[in-house]
C-alpha cells in the first residue's frame, strides 16, 4: 500500500485501488488532495504489475462531495485559473491514462466529485449514489471539465439542465442516463468494480491501451481523421506479441497469455 495524506494507493491481483480519503469533509477536493491524486495516478502508470485502476471515496457516504468550497470561498480571479488547471490536468491525465480507470461512486458525487467521475473511463455506483453539478449555486460553474464531459457523455440537453438546476440525481437516474452503468448494493461495490475490471484487464493489454487511445482521439476528430488515426493503430497491434498470442489461444482453444508487448 502506498500513501500519501489524502489518497491511498493499494494493489492487488493487478488491478490498483487508488481511494480518496478525507472524510471529515466528504472527500472534498482541495490543492493538496488534486496533487496527491496526480501523484498516485503517475505511480501506477509507471508500475507493470498494475493492468488497471479502480478510483474510489473512503467512507459510506462520498464519493467526493466536490472542490473544497473553503478554499474557493477564498479565490481571487488568477487563482481560480490556477485551481481550475491544476484540476483540469489531473483529470485529463486520468482520462489519457494508458491502463483503464473505472470509477467507484459509492455517495456523494458533485461537483468536482461528479466531474471526477466523468474523467474516468468507466462508472459504477451504489445505490446510495448521487450525482450533481450544484456549482451554479455557489454562484461558479464547473471548472474541472464539467461543462465539457458531462454533454459528451448525457447528451446536450440532459447536461445543460443538470448544470443549470445544479439538481442531483439517485443512481438508478444516473444509470438511465448513462453516467452509470450500473448500480449495486453499497457493500458490494468494490467486489462488484474488481469483477468488471478483473473482466477488462484479462484482456490484451497493448490492445486496451489503444482501443481507449482511439476512442478518445475520435471524440475530438473528424470521422475521416479518426477512421485513419484507428486504422493505424489496427495495423500496428499486427507487430506485438499479444496479437499473436491472442489469435493462437483462440486456435488452440485455451485462455491466451498476455504480456503487455
Ligand atoms: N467543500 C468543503 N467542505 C465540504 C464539502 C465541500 N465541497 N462538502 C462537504 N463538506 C464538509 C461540510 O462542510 C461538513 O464539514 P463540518 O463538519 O466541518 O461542518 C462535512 O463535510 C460534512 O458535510 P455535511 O454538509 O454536514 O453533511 P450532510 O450529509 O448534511 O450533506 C452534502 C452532505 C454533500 C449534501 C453537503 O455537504 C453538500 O452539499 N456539500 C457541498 C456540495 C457542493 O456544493 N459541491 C460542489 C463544490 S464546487
Amino acid at each position: 500500500m502506498t500513501d500519501t495524506k489524502h489518497v491511498h494507493v493499494e494493489r492487488s491481483d493487478r488491478i490498483a485501488t487508488i481511494t480518496i480519503d478525507r472524510q471529515k469533509k466528504m472527500n472534498a477536493l482541495n490543492p493538496d488532495v488534486v496533487r496527491e491524486l496526480g501523484e498516485a495516478f503517475r505511480s501506477v502508470e509507471d508500475d507493470a504489475e498494475v493492468l488497471g485502476v479502480i478510483l474510489t471515496g473512503a467512507g459510506e457516504k462520498a464519493f467526493v462531495a466536490g472542490a473544497d468550497i473553503g478554499v474557493l470561498a477564498q479565490m481571487t480571479p488568477t487563482g481560480g485559473v490556477e485551481v481550475s488547471r491544476q484540476g483540469q490536468d489531473v483529470f485529463r491525465a486520468i482520462e489519457t491514462f494508458p491502463k483503464p480507470v473505472l470509477a467507484a461512486v459509492g455517495g456523494y458525487a458533485l461537483g468536482g466529485g461528479c466531474e471526477l467521475a466523468l474523467a474516468c473511463h468507466m462508472r459504477i455506483a451504489s445505490e446510495n449514489a448521487r450525482f450533481g453539478l450544484p456549482e451554479v449555486g455557489l454562484g461558479i460553474i464547473p471548472g474541472y471539465g464539467g461543462t465539457i464531459r458531462m454533454a459528451r457523455l448525457v447528451g446536450l440537453g440532459r447536461a445543460v439542465q443538470l448544470t443549470l438546476t445544479g439538481d442531483m440525481v439517485g443512481a438508478e437516474d444516473a444509470e438511465s442516463m448513462g453516467l452509470v452503468t450500473q448500480v449495486v448494493p453499497r457493500d458490494e461495490l468494490l467486489e462488484q468494480a474488481r469483477k468488471l475490471m478483473g473482466r477488462v484487464i484479462k484482456n490484451g493489454p497493448v490492445a486496451l491501451r489503444m482501443a481507449l487511445e482511439s476512442v478518445y482521439h475520435a471524440v475530438d476528430a473528424t470521422t475521416e481523421d479518426a477512421q485513419r488515426f484507428e486504422s493505424s493503430l489496427f495495423g500496428l497491434l499486427a507487430a506485438t506479441d499479444d496479437m499473436k498470442e491472442g489469435m493462437a489461444a483462440f486456435m488452440e482453444k485455451r485462455d491466451p497469455q498476455f504480456k503487455g508487448k
